[in-house]
């Protein structure tokens, strides 16, 4: 172990280098235009691994490409093997005016490393990938097996990995599976994240009168479909918070007072939280602290929302039609493809009858949750430990990542998320960053982690 920790202190500046080459591609799953840079992201990606020593490929698919990266191994091998996650598509930069330096020209400032995926994700999963250098560079037996599966939908709710997972199987038979994706409090409180929200997208359209109309001539005798949306969409939660679709909650689990006591040891000031967010004052569901709000209850969210004129000036009209995209972020025991159907129900049945409506379907995640106390577990908290010099809090995560629940359901295992973001990493934001303290602990982590997980 010494000789590891030696290499990766003394390799600090070049792993920094190497993960601000990999942050200059813009790999935006969601736009279209950026289907060559993440072809190009991902041949780099394989061409980096390749060149530690490991075996690479890159797999077409409908969408964007899938890269494995396998360490050596024997045929026979006996040693436990992992799959490492994570991905490198990245979410759009928009609004570029509000980044301080462009998001794909990485830039260090304060012991931050600034770009867009520099902290979701590409900065955890390099983490992992720099830790497995250092045990393939200084000759240092690896305890496991790995084979790195860096996908490019995350983002976008992709179903690619779901069919490579299938199609894969045998290959991908595995102990469990190690994701760094999620966040950490701080570092005083590295974290094992044991849940994750599921999510369920769609979109909503309200048509109108079959033009823009003048609001002056016509206004009043005719509804106008931003305002319809709006009262609709105002309606669907209540003022203490609850969501008002008939059904939406009969299959949420109760939250345990095991996992009450677990979130309330989660370091948390109200105070520093509205600063963080930049609010007034917050507003959740009633009966549950801000923690247990964001990683354990569900929500309906508007992601976008247009109507009409959204140019310069004003534009007198009775716009024609308003749309919304909407996300609703699921947990334990709830099915996201119920819950899409159920609530798309509930809209059509709103429809002002002066107006037609169109909901669009889209991506759906389920949620997960783990037992945060098997040997497995306990490895992952004891490198987490060592690592960061304290001890770790269990999370339940407000995010989601949509692969993780078929690893489960197809694989068959387990998944141990050690998040490396900070809650002030902005991902997702203008001015995202990976703190380059948590970068260099999370190598060593990840160090600590093999040989852990392969002693339990
Ligand atoms: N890394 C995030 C998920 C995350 C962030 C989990 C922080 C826990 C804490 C991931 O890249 C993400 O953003 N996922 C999307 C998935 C969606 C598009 C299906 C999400 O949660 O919005
Ligand atoms: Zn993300």
């Amino acid at each position: 172990m010494k000789q590891l920790k030696q290499y990766i202190d003394t390799s600090r500046q070049r792993f920094i280098d190497e993960l601000v080459d990999y942050l200059r591609f813009p790999s935006v799953s969601a736009q279209s235009a950026h289907k060559k840079d993440m072809t190009d992201c991902a041949r780099w990606l394989a061409d980096h691994t390749k060149s530690l020593g490991l075996k690479s490929r890159v797999y077409r698919t409908a969408g964007h490409p899938i890269v494995t990266a396998a360490t050596p191994r024997t045929r026979n091998s006996t040693k436990p093997h992992f799959l490492v996650y994570g991905h490198y598509d990245v979410q759009p930069p928009e609004p570029l005016e509000l980044w301080d330096s462009p998001p794909f020209e990485p830039t260090l400032r304060g012991g931050n490393l600034y770009a867009r995926g520099a902290s979701d994700n590409k900065g955890q999963h390099f983490a992992h990938l720099k830790a497995v250098e250092a045990y393939l560079k200084t000759g240092t037996e690896l305890p496991c097996d790995l084979t790195f599966v860096v996908e490019g939908e995350e983002e976008v709710g992709g179903e690619a990995l779901v069919k490579f997972l299938k199609q894969n199987k045998c290959d991908l038979k595995c102990d469990g599976v190690v994701v760094s994706d999620t966040g950490m409090p701080d570092l005083k409180h590295p974290a094992l994240t044991y849940a994750l929200r599921g999510v369920a997208a769609l979109e909503v359209r309200l048509d109108g009168p079959d033009r823009d109309l003048h609001s002056g001539i016509y206004g009043g005798s005719v509804k106008n479909p931003g305002m319809a949306l709006s009262q609709l969409l105002g309606g669907m939660i209540d003022n203490n918070g609850r969501i008002t679709v008939p059904g939406f909650y009969d299959d949420v689990a109760k939250l345990t007072a095991y996992e009450r006591r677990q979130l309330a040891r989660v370091p948390y000031s109200e105070a520093k939280y509205k600063k963080l967010l930049g609010v007034k004052s917050l507003f959740g569901e009633k009966g549950f602290t801000a923690n247990e709000q964001r990683g354990a209850r569900p929500t309906f969210e508007i992601n976008g929302l247009t109507s009409g004129y959204q140019g310069e000036g004003s534009k007198t009209i009775v716009p024609c039609s308003a749309s919304a995209k909407i996300t609703m972020r699921l947990v334990p025991n709830q099915d996201a493809a119920k819950i899409l159907r159920l609530v798309a129900c509930h809209l059509k049945a709103l429809c002002p009858p002066t107006m037609r409506m169109t909901v669009d379907l889209g991506h759906v995640a389920d949620p997960y949750v783990v037992s945060p106390t098997g040997p497995l577990a306990k490895a992952a908290l004891d490198s987490l430990k060592a690592a960061f010099g304290h001890n770790p809090v269990l999370l339940r995560e407000g995010g989601s990542i949509p692969i993780v629940e078929h690893f489960a359901r197809i694989l068959k295992v387990d998944t141990y998320l050690l998040g490396l973001a900070l809650p002030d990493d902005n991902l997702h934001s203008p001015n995202e960053k990976i703190d380059l303290e948590a970068f260099t602990r999370g190598i060593w982590m990840s160090a600590n982690l093999w040989t852990n997980l392969a002693k339990a």
